[in-house]
């Protein structure tokens, strides 16, 4: 039997990683957890790190680290606190490491654990959006890769590989259409946080179930396929398919379409990424075509869910906007959830945020955070205009 390979968990006690800590202990004798990383959750991650034997359990909340302490008394496992703690972590030589905190705080760490040339299982798509170049030239420059949990480009993963490009004349991600496929504009101006976070296909964390929502998932999406796939904007197509069957396609000069379908359950593209050029076994529920019937497909209504357009424009203009464009909708949409702000001001927060802020180029990291942080501050001012 071949030696175990090492795992660290970023975002260990979110949707992603409590889906990636069931398979880890599914396949125990295959994966060693080197570290668990949270944020606020000091007792999950306890229990995650004690469950999974790792050796290294870190908060980035400093708050919770007596707590986190406490629950790991007498187990041996080193608990940590803070952004540094956080980024020690990731530095901990490993195989591979799941990148799966929420939101553009992924970035560091995940950059982090390119550059100690660990092979990194990509969930958190915001840091792709906001320095998509920068990671997959601290990728290649440290001789790993960074391969996709998102369930859409892990097909396209799947069903896409290098020697076909010339023959690629465009992909496709399918998008659910989120918990509001059906409404019209006057039933959104009235939608409730409760409402966007019922997702009627996916169980996920809270933001980006409202991304779903409003279809900017599907627009942070379309950037990360254009990075992953070296894309250009206009071969990433994107169809509504409620089903949530079919995951991505790839559309071939030869007429031919390839597709990979599988059920609605991030423990499929989790386990590729995990097991990757292997397939790992796992419990998920198995496709059966016949009870699920039909597959249906349409276009995006862009006057509904102005936010993929939105994505698409700020990927256009490169530079600072994606960056821009990420920054504004995490605060946008964490007023929507604290019931500030209504659902159809998201939209119009990032929009006006990209026309406030000149775009101009990223050449370091250092201007990617000072760009998330000036978009952040006038997503914040706009926000009061609501
Ligand atoms: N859920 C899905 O099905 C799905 C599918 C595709 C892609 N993704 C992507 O995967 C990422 C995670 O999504 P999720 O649904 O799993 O989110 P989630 O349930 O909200 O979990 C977020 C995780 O990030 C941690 N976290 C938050 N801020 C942090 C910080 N500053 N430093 C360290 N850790 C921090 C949280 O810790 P605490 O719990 O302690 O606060 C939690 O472990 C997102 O980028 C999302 O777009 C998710």
């Amino acid at each position: 039997m071949t030696s175990p390979q090492t795992v660290t968990l970023l975002g260990a006690t979110g949707s992603i990683g409590q889906t990636a800590t069931a398979l880890l202990l599914q396949h125990r004798a295959r994966f060693q957890v080197a570290a668990v990383v949270g944020s606020k959750n000091a007792q999950r991650l306890a229990q995650h790190a004690i469950e999974l034997n790792a050796k290294v359990a870190v908060v980035a909340d400093e708050a919770a680290y007596t707590e986190l302490k406490d629950c790991l008394s007498g187990t041996g496992i080193k608990a940590g606190a803070g952004e540094a703690a956080v980024l020690q972590a990731a530095s901990i030589p490993a195989d591979i490491i799941v990148s799966a905190i929420v939101g553009a705080a992924g970035l560091k760490p995940t950059l982090k654990a390119l550059e100690q040339g660990t092979r990194v299982a990509l969930a958190n798509k915001e840091s792709l959006v906001c320095a998509g170049n920068l990671l997959l030239e601290t990728a290649r420059k440290h001789g790993t890769e960074i391969l996709p949990v998102d369930s859409e480009h892990n097909a396209i993963f799947q069903i896409f590989t290098e020697p076909q490009r010339a023959a690629l004349e465009y992909i496709t991600l399918t998008a659910s259409g989120g918990p509001f496929r059906e409404y019209t504009l006057e039933a959104l101006h009235t939608v409730t946080p409760e409402q966007a976070t019922n997702h009627p296909i996916w169980a996920m964390g809270q933001k980006i179930s409202v991304d779903s929502a409003t279809l900017m998932n599907k627009g942070l999406e379309v950037i990360e396929a254009c990075y992953l796939f070296a894309l250009h904007e206009d071969k990433v197509h994107v169809l509504v398919h409620p089903q949530s069957v079919i995951h991505g396609l790839a559309h071939y000069a030869d007429g031919s379409v390839l597709a990979q379908l599988g059920m609605p359950d991030m423990t499929i593209p989790l386990s590729y990424a995990l097991g990757y050029p292997e397939r790992l076994a796992n419990t998920a529920k198995r496709l059966d075509l016949s009870a699920v019937g039909q597959l249906n497909f349409r276009q995006v209504d862009d006057g509904l869910f102005p936010c993929l357009s939105l994505a698409r424009q700020a990927y256009r203009t490169g530079g600072i906007a994606p960056i821009v464009l990420n920054a504004a909708n995490e605060i946008a949409v964490q007023a929507f959830l604290d019931k500030k702000i209504a659902f159809l001001s998201i939209a119009k927060i990032i929009a006006v945020t990209l026309e406030t802020i000149p775009p101009c180029g990223v050449y370091s990291v250092e201007d990617v955070f000072q760009a998330d942080a000036a978009a952040r501050r006038v997503a914040t001012e706009k926000l009061k205009q609501e």
